[in-house]
């Protein structure tokens, strides 16, 4: 059984209109996610933040919450069932966010398991946790709750040039273990919704960026390597396709499908902002210039002598994109962020944040790096 370590003990009283119960909040989304909520409802809300904190997991980046009434961290592995039903017990929770997932393709394709353990078993545990805590006698459920199972448009597979998009109705048909252990999670909750009427919704998510995220992930990781004048790998013919969102607008679509989705739904969410990797690495290279002052001595190493084609991913998915229709059309969200502002934003943030770039490279970064890119 993991630790449970309360950082501040939860204040049971106290009259909030929800309390959430979010999962991997210490990861890049979910950081977002929780600063988004505390913007947005400020002290109407109270959020239980239960993350594990792997690598990828970083309560610096919540540093700015933690003091909080109304923000409580709790750490335990999603996978360990009596700890996640205490927190059920001794809470009475209106929502669940369920972020938590092993999250990089790559580090899936070398080491498939943990990835079943989290996304899979993982998943299992939160639906079984909080249907028991739900579900009424008569098989009914409490009034006004709610579980959202934060996913991928990975799930979907691979489109080529020219192909249309994802839609909800696309077939799953996922390829790295990454994306397979999402697509099973995605087919767990859908149990759920049609076997229990389990109160819940699947969001299927395009690539993010922004604040916070991880330097083994494209944009940070391209950001970092300039900024230290380290060669950009590129992976296979660097014409792979992506489209990317920023991740204040995830976010917000997440708020929003919980609150005004329909129940049992699935709703696509992505940027309408298709690009080509290498297309991403030269606004970088051209946004660091633009943004870095002329003194700054970095710039002599900035440019495009830096990209570095190697070798390709296993099984690399083309092309990924996203019909966000639905959700616009039920729910009026859709992307706001335009990727030429929302790059700059996340440039901003990483150079005036270099030291939580330098604190989550250090160490154990060090040797996946020289691991993956040798
Ligand atoms: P991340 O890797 O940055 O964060 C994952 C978080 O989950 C970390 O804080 C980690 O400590 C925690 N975690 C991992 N295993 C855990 C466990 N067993 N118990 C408790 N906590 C655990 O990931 P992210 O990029 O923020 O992605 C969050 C979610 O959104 C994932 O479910 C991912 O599949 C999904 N998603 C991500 C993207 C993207 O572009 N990053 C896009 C669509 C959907
Ligand atoms: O589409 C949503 C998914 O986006 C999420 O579900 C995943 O959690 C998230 O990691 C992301 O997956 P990708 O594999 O698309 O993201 P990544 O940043 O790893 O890679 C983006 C593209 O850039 C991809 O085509 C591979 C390529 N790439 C990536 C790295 C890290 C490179 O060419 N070089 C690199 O060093």
């Amino acid at each position: 059984m993991s630790e449970i370590k309360f950082l501040k003990e939860t204040s049971s009283g106290g009259n909030y209109m929800r309390t959430y119960l979010v999962t991997g909040g210490a990861g890049f989304i979910g950081s977002n996610y929780i600063h988004y909520m505390f913007r947005k409802y400020g002290d109407e809300i109270r959020i239980i933040n239960v993350d594990c904190l792997t690598y990828a997991g970083n309560l610096e980046n919540l540093k700015d919450v933690e003091n909080r009434e109304n923000y409580t961290f709790v750490k335990a592995d999603i996978c360990d069932k009596e700890a996640i039903e205490k927190i059920f017990a001794e809470n009475d929770i209106d929502r669940v966010v369920h972020f938590a997932a092993e999250s990089h393709v790559d580090r899936s394709i070398r080491n498939p398991e943990v990835f079943v353990q989290t996304n899979v078993l993982g998943t299992l545990v939160m639906l079984n946790a909080a249907k028991n805590a739900w579900e009424n006698e008569d098989g009914t459920y409490k009034e006004d709750k709610k579980f959202l199972h934060v996913s991928t448009d990975e799930v979907y597979g691979s489109l080529e040039e020219g192909d249309t998009y994802f839609y909800e109705t696309t077939p799953l048909d996922p390829h790295s273990p990454y994306s397979a252990s999402k697509a099973s999670s995605d087919m767990l909750v859908k149990a759920y919704m049609d076997t229990y009427k389990f109160p819940a919704n699947i969001t299927n998510c395009s690539n993010n960026y922004g604040p916070y995220q991880f330097p083994e992930k494209l944009i940070p990781l391209m950001i970092n390597n300039a900024l230290q004048g380290k060669n950009l790998p590129v992976y296979g013919d660097g014409k792979n396709v992506r489209d990317w969102l920023y991740v204040d607008d995830h976010a917000k679509a997440i708020d929003m499908v919980q609150e005004q989705g329909k129940l049992g739904e699935r709703y696509n969410i992505g940027g309408h902002n298709e690009k080509q990797n290498i297309e991403i690495i030269e606004i970088i290279l051209e946004t660091l210039l633009e943004i870095l002052p002329e003194n700054d001595e970095r710039r002599a190493n900035i440019g495009k002598q830096l990209i570095t084609y190697v070798e390709d991913r296993k099984g690399h998915d083309r092309r990924y994109a996203i019909a966000p229709d639905k959700i616009k059309a039920d729910i009026g969200w859709y992307p706001e962020t335009m990727f030429k502002d929302g790059i700059k934003l996340t440039i901003r943030w990483f150079l005036e944040n270099e030291e939580w770039m330098k604190n989550v490279t250090s160490g154990d970064y060090q040797k996946y790096y020289q691991e993956m890119y040798k």
